[in-house]
């Protein structure tokens, strides 16, 4: 295991070349006075270390022989009653496979000396403010030593670049825990499908998948839930999840576990009564088959757009066949007339975090989909009331949404709760 992060930190350090690179892990929040959220590390950090305290910055000098170093929260032992275990430098060295070890109290005055002479220096420049004058500090006290003969890096650089194009593809731990996390979830939509019934609180089937979430060893949702019962669904980030369910109406859940550091990110959409109406199934067959078009247009050497473009077409077809859009289908899609009711894209890079580093473009043109990449493919169709709206679809509000791994062979759907009209109705009578 420590092998695996020894092995990321030597990739990143042949990017790197002669320098230093300086990842820090992210602060605790507080959340009011003097509580704090639920602490979560910073996902680049934590892919080249699998060090989750808070307080925490690694330094990989790199060059011939690279060196991997940890500044870390010393033991404590008065702290550690109230707050718990910490590693220490030397429990940590020993236990993550650093090449050294320091108590973080010791970062401002090592970086100087680490510094020095070195021709780079990279770091995740601008993401936090106080972090970068932290920076520049360390940069004015090499400087500072200009007489003796020392020299600052001349070239600074963000480090994010290079880690964001390693943590695109995943690899074998990835996915196996990626497939983990997407088992866990999908039980937690089918337990929720199951629980959800007229007269039931939004949040009472929020519960359920914390529920499913933590007791599989999920501790946290890798996002927000989305517990959104008929007009909620129109709204995209519906997160208020008070309302009760009404007999009729859709329930749209988006919703997904975070295991080990790595996201689920699953939307289903099932009535709560159990039993589609008409308009509601037309609409739900619309965007299942743009999901089916959208997922088969995952495959490797296909551009990042693919699976959009395929979407587009069914969807905006679709609308043309129920009678809410009008006029030939290309020209329909060339003025984007789906926008009303199809106005977010078909999906994202998934991964440590739920929209997971990476471009999606590289000098202007769409990327290629490579095996080991992990995406979301979610279609929807949103049917806000309007003059222009046949008046049965009005809130109709429909997503789907299945997390894919890009296969030699094409693809691989990690995600798994019922999504045909049979299946969810079958798994709903129970
Ligand atoms: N749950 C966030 C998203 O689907 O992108
Ligand atoms: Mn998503
Ligand atoms: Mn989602």
């Amino acid at each position: 295991m420590n092998d695996m992060y020894a092995q990321r930190r030597l990739r990143l350090a042949d990017h790197l070349g002669a320098g230093v690179a300086v990842l820090a892990t992210a602060p605790e929040a507080v959340r009011n006075r003097d509580s704090h959220y639920p602490y979560r590390y910073d996902s680049y950090f934590y892919y080249l270390t699998g060090f989750v305290e808070p307080e925490a910055v690694l330094v990989l000098v790199g060059g011939v022989a690279p060196k991997g170093l940890l500044f870390c929260r010393a033991r404590d032992p008065e702290r550690e009653v109230w707050d718990g275990y910490r590693h220490g430098p030397q429990g940590a060295q020993e236990k993550f496979g650093f090449d050294a070890a320091y108590p973080i109290a010791e970062l401002d005055a090592r970086l100087p000396e680490l510094l020095a002479d070195q021709p780079r220096l990279a770091y995740a420049v601008g993401h936090d403010a106080a972090w970068d004058a932290r920076v520049l500090g360390w940069l004015n006290a090499v400087r500072a030593k200009a007489r003796s003969g020392v020299a600052a890096p001349q070239e600074i650089v963000d480090v994010r670049l290079w880690l964001d194009d390693l943590r695109l593809i995943k690899d074998a731990h990835e996915l196996a825990v990626m497939q983990r996390a997407a088992d866990i979830s999908s039980d937690a939509h089918r337990r929720a499908m199951r629980a959800a019934h007229p007269g039931r609180y939004e949040y009472e089937i929020e519960a359920e998948l914390l529920h499913a979430f933590v007791s599989a060893g999920a501790r946290q949702p890798a996002y927000t839930s989305i517990v959104a019962g008929g007009a909620h669904a129109c709204v995209l980030h519906y997160v208020e999840n008070n309302a009760p369910l009404k007999d009729g109406d859709l329930l749209l859940i988006d919703a997904g576990g975070e295991l080990d550091g790595y996201a689920s990110d699953i939307t289903r959409t099932f009535p709560v009564n159990g039993r589609f109406s008409g308009p509601q199934k037309a609409v739900y067959e619309i965007v299942l088959e743009a999901q089916a078009r959208a997922i088969a247009a995952v495959q490797p050497g296909a551009l990042w757009n693919a699976p959009h473009e395929a979407a587009l077409a069914v969807l905006t077809q679709g609308l043309k066949d129920l009678g809410i859009l009008q006029g030939e289908l290309s020209g329909l899609l060339e003025q984007e007339a789906y926008k009303p009711y199809y106005m977010h894209r078909t999906g994202h890079w998934l991964g440590l975090d739920v929209h997971d580093a990476g471009e999606y473009k590289r000098a202007g043109a769409w990327r290629e989909l490579v095996p080991g990449m992990v995406l979301t493919v979610e279609p929807g169709l949103y049917l806000r009331p309007s003059e222009s709206l046949p008046q049965p679809y009005w809130n109709i509000g429909i997503r789907i949404e299945d997390d894919v791994a890009v296969t030699a062979g094409g693809q691989h759907v990690l995600t798994s709760p019922p999504k045909t009209v049979v299946d969810i109705e079958a798994w709903m009578r129970g």
